[in-house]
C-alpha cells in the first residue's frame, strides 16, 4: 500500500489480488489457513462479489474498494454482530472527508449518501459453538465509479459521482483499516455503547418511514432506535413497538 498504514494488526498482513471471485471467500480459505488477526485481502476486482441477503455486488475493475479484513476478537458468537455496525461506522468516517456532506447509515450496515448505496458490509463468522474462531468482515465502497449499471443507476452512487472528484483507493483504504481496527479495539474493551452512540449519529434510518417484512406480512412504521443488541426497534402506526432483528428495512421516502 503507498499510503503508510496506522495500525498495528489490519492490513499488516496483506494479500493484494488483481482479480477474484470474491475477496471474502479468499480470506476465509487464509483465516482456515491460519492467517492472523487482522490479515486482509484486497482485490482490484470481483468476478462473484457477494452482497446480504444473497444478492451480488457489483465489482468492476477501477471502481470499487474489494477488501476482506480476518478478525479474530475475543467475544463470544452472541457478540460479534457488533463487528458490522463497527465496520460501517469506520466505512463511514473513512469516506467522510472525501464527500461533500456526511455519510449516512442505513440499517443495518449500508453506507449511504443522500438517498443512494455507496458502500456495503458482508461479516460472515465461522465459530466453534459460542466461540469466535473468526469473522470475515467484507467491505466494498463505491469509489471511482463513474456509472452502473441496470437498476443500480438509481441506488447506487460513488465518492466520484458525489463529489466529482475522483480518488485514491489506497488511501481510502488504509484510513478504513486504521478506523476498523480502532473501532473493533472499542468493542472488544467497551462493548457495543460507544459504536452504538455513534452509528446513531450517523444514522440514515431513525426518525424515518420504514416497511419491512415480519414473519410473511409486510408491516410500515417509524424507525425509533438501535437496540443494544442490533435490532432495529420501529414503532408501528397503531402504536405497537416491534424489533427487527434481521433482514432488510425499505426507507420510505416521506418524512
Ligand atoms: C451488501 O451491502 O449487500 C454487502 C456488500 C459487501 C461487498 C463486499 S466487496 C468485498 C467483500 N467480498 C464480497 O464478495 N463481498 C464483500
Amino acid at each position: 500500500m503507498s499510503t503508510p498504514l496506522r495500525t498495528l494488526r489490519y492490513g499488516r498482513a496483506l494479500l493484494r489480488l488483481e482479480r477474484c471471485a470474491s475477496t471474502n471467500d479468499e480470506a476465509r480459505a487464509w483465516a482456515l489457513a491460519g492467517a492472523p488477526d487482522g490479515a486482509t485481502v484486497i482485490s482490484a476486482e470481483q468476478t462473484a462479489g457477494r452482497g446480504r441477503a444473497g444478492r451480488g455486488w457489483h465489482s468492476p475493475n477501477s471502481g470499487g474498494l474489494y477488501l476482506s479484513i480476518i478478525a479474530r476478537p475475543p467475544l463470544p458468537v452472541s457478540k460479534t454482530l457488533g463487528l458490522s455496525f463497527a465496520a460501517a461506522v469506520a466505512a463511514a468516517e473513512a469516506l467522510a472527508p472525501l464527500l461533500p456532506a456526511p455519510p449516512t447509515l442505513k440499517w443495518p450496515n449500508d453506507v449511504f449518501f443522500g438517498d443512494q448505496k455507496l458502500g456495503g458490509i458482508l461479516c460472515e463468522l465461522s465459530a466453534t459453538g459460542e466461540r469466535c474462531d473468526f469473522v470475515v468482515i467484507g467491505i466494498g465502497l463505491n469509489l471511482n465509479n463513474d456509472t452502473f449499471p441496470g437498476p443500480l443507476r438509481e441506488l447506487a452512487t460513488s465518492v466520484a459521482l458525489a463529489s466529482g472528484r475522483r480518488c485514491d483507493e489506497a488511501e481510502v483504504a488504509a484510513a478504513l483499516l486504521s478506523g476498523l481496527e480502532e473501532e473493533v479495539d472499542l468493542l472488544v474493551a467497551a462493548g457495543f455503547e460507544p459504536i452504538r452512540a455513534r452509528w446513531r449519529a450517523r444514522s440514515y434510518t431513525l426518525g424515518r418511514r420504514v416497511s419491512f417484512l415480519h414473519e410473511g406480512t409486510r408491516r410500515t412504521g417509524t424507525a425509533r432506535d438501535l437496540e443494544p443488541d442490533g435490532a432495529l426497534l420501529v414503532e408501528l402506526d397503531d402504536g405497537a413497538q416491534l424489533r427487527v432483528i434481521a433482514g432488510d428495512v425499505a426507507v420510505l421516502q416521506e418524512r
